[in-house]
């Protein structure tokens, strides 16, 4: 058991034990600069993380720039058909070829004028004849680990990594009857978030907190106390909240749920922080884009099935979900406020988990793996 900075082998052996005696993991885990750079390197540089939906990017030539654990990268919809996530910094002298969004067949340098087709190979390079073993084919931009699963672009830094779609199999059949692959981006929050990003995933996993945080708004429709996290054995968990009553009449927008699951809310994470939540009118797919420790952004995108879009009133549809969803994300954001105010004081320690905080163990066991503790 190798120690990690900061981190005792005993808090690390509490974090272990079976959920019924384990604790928090010790709020080094949170607030060290040391600690998210080995995480950095450990983790976030070696994971599956969705950087955007197909339907985001749904010509040819459609692309969009973002970071992926420190790397500049550009996702491109290729002229081929193919979606790629590749460096975006030019074989050159590494300045990013593009950023923002849009749709191009090159990408042309802003420094000295490369350019670049939509699979990343170098398509010209002014004044370059003549210059020894120059060869277009070498200065292809620098391709990364890319799937599409269920509609998302999902990406890895890691060359050597395991394949996403296997190890979250569980997940795409718990939710075969949603179609997430056929839904799409109808409205995007954007929020600059000041907490490390677990403070979020531990927030979103858990109904616990429907008790005290949530207890006007989803308290009285998904009791913490019946709250489910199902069995796992991979880099994902599953929180399911039974609805208080099922209202059968109501109408869905997402068509043909079983009863139990029209009803019902469902948050899914793949860690480390991969999450959306699922309910009968469609997905809130939480983005999380770290930029450091302490601080990420937060897109939180309200999927939609397709044909919403065209409805007679999905104006006033959307808005509705956006201003739910704004709301409990509010409500969110004052206790992740107070949990990092919390970690961040001299004396805190670790906490005892509940037994409904299942999911957070999960992640716990899967993060400490992964850290090498
Ligand atoms: S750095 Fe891109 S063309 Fe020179
Ligand atoms: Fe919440």
């Amino acid at each position: 058991m190798e120690a990690l900075p900061g981190i005792s082998a005993q808090e690390i052996a509490r974090a272990r034990r079976p959920l019924e005696a384990a604790w928090t993991l010790p709020p080094a885990a949170y607030v060290r600069a040391d600690i998210h750079r080995l995480e950095a390197e450990r983790i976030l540089r070696r994971s599956w993380a969705p950087l955007a939906r197909v339907d985001q990017l749904a010509a040819p030539g459609d692309y969009v720039a973002m970071e992926l654990a420190g790397q500049p990268v550009l996702v491109v919809h290729g002229l081929d058909g193919e979606f790629r996530v590749m460096a975006n910094v030019c074989r050159h002298r590494a300045a990013p070829v593009a950023e923002g969004a849009g749709r191009r067949k090159l990408f042309t340098c802003p420094y000295h004028a490369w350019s670049y087709d939509t699979e990343g190979r170098l398509a010209a390079a002014p004044l370059m004849d003549g210059v020894a073993d120059f060869a277009r084919e070498d200065c292809r931009l620098t391709q990364f680990r890319s799937e599409v699963w269920q509609g998302f672009v999902m990406a890895n830094l890691d060359p050597q990594a395991e394949p996403f779609g296997p190890q979250v199999e569980p997940l795409a059949r718990a939710f075969e009857a949603f179609d997430i692959a056929g839904m799409v981006v109808a409205r995007t929050l954007i929020y600059d978030s000041g907490w490390n990003w677990k403070v979020l995933v531990e927030n979103f996993m858990e109904a616990y907190h429907h008790l005290a945080a949530h207890a006007q708004t989803l308290e009285p429709g998904f009791h913490a106390r019946d709250s489910i996290v199902f069995d796992s054995d991979g880099p994902w968990s599953i929180l399911h909240m039974p609805a208080a009553a099922v209202d059968a009449e109501r109408p869905r927008l997402v068509q043909g749920l079983p009863e139990q699951q029209a009803g019902a809310l469902f948050a899914a994470a793949a860690f480390p922080h991969f999450m959306f939540a699922l309910h009968g009118d469609g997905m809130a797919w939480y983005q999380v884009l770290p930029l450091a420790g302490d601080r990420f952004t937060l897109k939180i995108h309200l999927c939609v099935p397709r044909y919403v879009l065209d409805l007679e009133g999905a104006d006033h549809i959307l808005a509705e979900l956006e201003q739910v969803t704004a709301a409990i994300h509010a409500e969110d954001i004052v206790v992740n406020d107070l949990v990092w105010k919390g970690l961040n004081a001299p004396t805190t320690g670790q906490g005892r988990l509940a037994p409904l905080e299942r999911s957070i163990w999960q992640m716990n066991q899967w993060w400490l793996a992964k850290m090498g503790a």
